[in-house]
């Protein structure tokens, strides 16, 4: 074990030298200049439109960004975790309330795995899901506005990475535990971490309707790190399956206490089983404290539910629904091909990949050959459940991805490259470097029983010098890869923004056709909206001061106020009237601590001013909006405390 360890440690720190060094002039002279026809590939002319969305995940930005593919054009950044000042999302009093957590206004988080919805395996395109990695919480977001429309929070759970996964028909979206911990959480030793701490997996349902999400329960299963996860999808419809690494229970110095072991496991989960045994009055409900934010489309504004109870499932208590297969060197990547027999564990410190066979898991959890077992949970026979072992050459196998065509390609981080293998035959028919140290993979539906082929993503973390330097932190990378033919073809590379970990793609006519141009100002039902600029008023409730407001190109309605007082509270509620596609204002008070609004068409959204100064204070219109729009702009007259100025309103006097 040991010996395995020293050369494992001993690979990774060769292939580390490789890629930091010395590869500068031999790849950039052989890949620098593609030929024409790849220059073709990715052209999308001016005026013309990509084929492809691609969604990739913000990482660190706590966002979402979306993508035209082959182009690489960046369309919009989706405020998620984060408070994003562009837009005003989790500033304006309408969005606050979505990062909302049991640890109160949590404004950022790490964002990993999108996944768009699905209906018989397939994208619908109605809503994409990403993960919150750090503060656990799981985004729903609208594939009709391309915002964010609820988050609620994991509790049990911690670094929520095997996270968010849709069942085939979005019954669930799924998010496994990365790090285990105590359930419920209590003032313990770490070092009896070992058969105390559990990992959770939360199956959470989704509205088949609205889309709202609610914690149908949570599996409390043995104190490994649950890594990655799929799901079954066809024949294995019914079934999850996890990664698992650390199952020796360490709790510290992980990074050479958690690969002792030569195999760690996927965990398999017949969530129909369990479903079953809760609908049938099975679990046990037990305190806990999560936040539950929803925001609504006519009131463009957010609520947060604090929920006071979570069911938890002791996997024991339901026989047939738990397995683990035993699956080589800490693996990461947990995959599923498109018929859903294959279940791909991507060993991330092996050179081969194992590929588990759905059938072959199904006879033997029938013959009942068992290999032991882990906390109960029965543990199958390696060799009952292996379909086959790709050979691959590479080293450092993370994620792989389907092109629906018998094809699988998958990612090495330590060699840098993609390998493209058959199923079935296990046999490697090309490969091709990547620039540098590539992470996840993304081929359009890739996770779904109905993949688009054409083109892959590879998802680098190191970029060095593909850009021109902008000193010590350079973006992420993405290349793309032509995939239509038998050989790949990297055609083009562009920066990413944040840390894109995994993607989702989709087909354009799949989104574009019913993509949301305004919001109608007949069915806003904020509470301060007003309906037309002669509704525009001034009310006073002690120091609280709302002013109803309009934007119409190109003045506020009002634009002088006097009567305001220092120790004040204003809100500022403004109704953008414009009924036109595209035609945002802005908004923004000097010396608010906060940031400025963008309000879309039909929209009401709220900006709070404390004023603590006397004086006559500007605002102005933040987005361009028309050649008039430097005269988008008023005052507000700030008295002293016990002035007894009026309240007063008006345009144009
Ligand atoms: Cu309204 Cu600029």
């Amino acid at each position: 074990m040991k010996k395995y360890k020293i050369h494992i440690l001993s690979i990774i720190a060769a292939f580390a030298l490789l890629t930091s060094c010395g590869n500068n002039n031999g790849q950039n002279s052989s890949n620098g200049a593609l030929n024409a026809s790849a220059a073709e590939k990715m052209y999308v002319a001016p005026g013309e439109q990509d084929d492809y969305y691609a969604f990739m995940s913000g990482g660190y930005s706590g966002n979402l960004t979306v993508y035209g593919l082959p182009s690489g054009r960046m369309f919009k950044e989706i405020p998620v975790f984060s408070q994003f000042p562009t837009s005003g999302y989790g500033y304006s009093e309408e969005t606050k309330p979505m990062l909302n957590t049991s640890h109160g206004f949590v404004p950022w988080d790490d964002s990993h795995h999108p996944d768009i919805s699905q209906t018989n395996g397939e994208l619908d395109g109605r809503w994409i899901f990403i993960n919150g990695n750090n503060t656990p919480r799981i985004a729903r977001i609208s594939l009709s506005t391309f915002e964010t429309e609820e988050i609620i929070e994991v509790p049990n759970s911690a670094g929520n990475h095997s996270s968010s996964f849709i069942t085939e028909n979005t019954e669930y979206v799924v998010a496994g535990t990365r790090f285990s911990v105590p359930i419920p959480q209590r003032d313990m030793a770490i070092s009896d971490y070992k058969e105390n701490f559990k990992g959770s997996l939360s199956f959470i349902s989704v509205d088949p309707e609205h889309g709202h999400m609610d914690i149908k329960f949570q599996l409390l299963m043995p104190g490994f790190n649950y890594d990655l996860s799929h799901p079954g999808r066809g024949k294995s419809h019914g079934w999850f399956f996890f990664t698992t690494y650390n199952t020796e229970e360490a709790h510290t110095l992980q990074e050479v206490n958690a690969s002792q072991n030569d195999k760690d496991f996927i965990a398999a989960v017949n969530w129909k089983k369990i479903e079953e045994y809760v609908n049938n009055g099975g679990g046990t409900k037990v305190p806990a404290n999560y936040a539950h934010n929803v925001y609504d489309e006519s009131t463009h504004m957010a609520t947060t539910t604090m929920k006071k109870e979570v069911l938890t499932v002791d996997p024991l208590k339901v026989p047939g629904a738990v397995y683990f297969l035993p699956t080589p060197k800490s693996p990461h990547g947990c995959d599923v091909d498109p018929s859903g027999e294959y279940i791909i564990g991507n060993g991330k410190l092996s050179a081969d990949l194992t590929v588990h066979s759905f059938d072959n898991m199904i006879a033997a959890i029938e013959g009942k050959k068992f290999d032991g077992e882990a906390y109960g949970i029965p543990i199958l026979k390696f060799e009952d459940v292996l379909a086959g072992t790709v050979k691959s050459g590479g080293l450092g196998p993370l994620h792989t991805e389907f092109d629906g065509k018998g094809n699988a390609y998958t990612t090495f981080f330590i060699s840098s490259e993609v390998v493209k293998w058959k199923l079935g035959s296990w046999e490697v028919v090309d490969r091709k470097p990547t620039y540098y140290s590539v992470g996840h993979i993304m081929i359009p539906g890739g996770n779904s029983r109905k993949p688009f082929g054409g083109y892959a993503v590879a998802l680098n973390k190191i970029t060095k010098d593909r850009y021109l330097p902008v000193g010590p932190e350079m973006e992420h990378s993405a290349q793309i890869y032509d995939i239509s033919g038998e050989k790949m073809e990297l055609i083009y590379d562009f920066p990413t923004h944040g840390e894109p970990h995994y993607a989702a793609g989709c087909p354009a006519e799949l989104l574009a056709p019913k993509a949301k141009k305004i919001y109608r100002l007949d069915e806003n039902k904020n509470p301060y909206a007003i309906n037309n600029p002669g509704e525009a008023k001034v009310t006073r409730d002690g120091n609280e001061v709302h002013i109803y407001m309009s934007t119409i190109r190109s003045h506020f309605t009002p634009d002088n106020i006097e009567g305001i007082k220092v120790g004040d509270k204003v809100y500022f509620h403004i109704t953008n009237h414009e009924q036109d596609f595209d035609v945002p204002h802005g908004f923004a008070m000097i010396g608010q601590n906060t940031s400025e609004l963008l309000v879309m068409p039909g929209q009401t959204k709220t900006s709070v001013w404390e004023p603590k100064q006397v004086g006559v204070w500007p605002f102005y219109c933040t987005d361009f909006c028309s050649a008039l729009h430097q005269e988008m702009q008023g005052y507000v007259r700030v008295s002293p405390a016990n002035s007894n100025i009026e309240l007063s309103w008006s345009l144009g006097d």
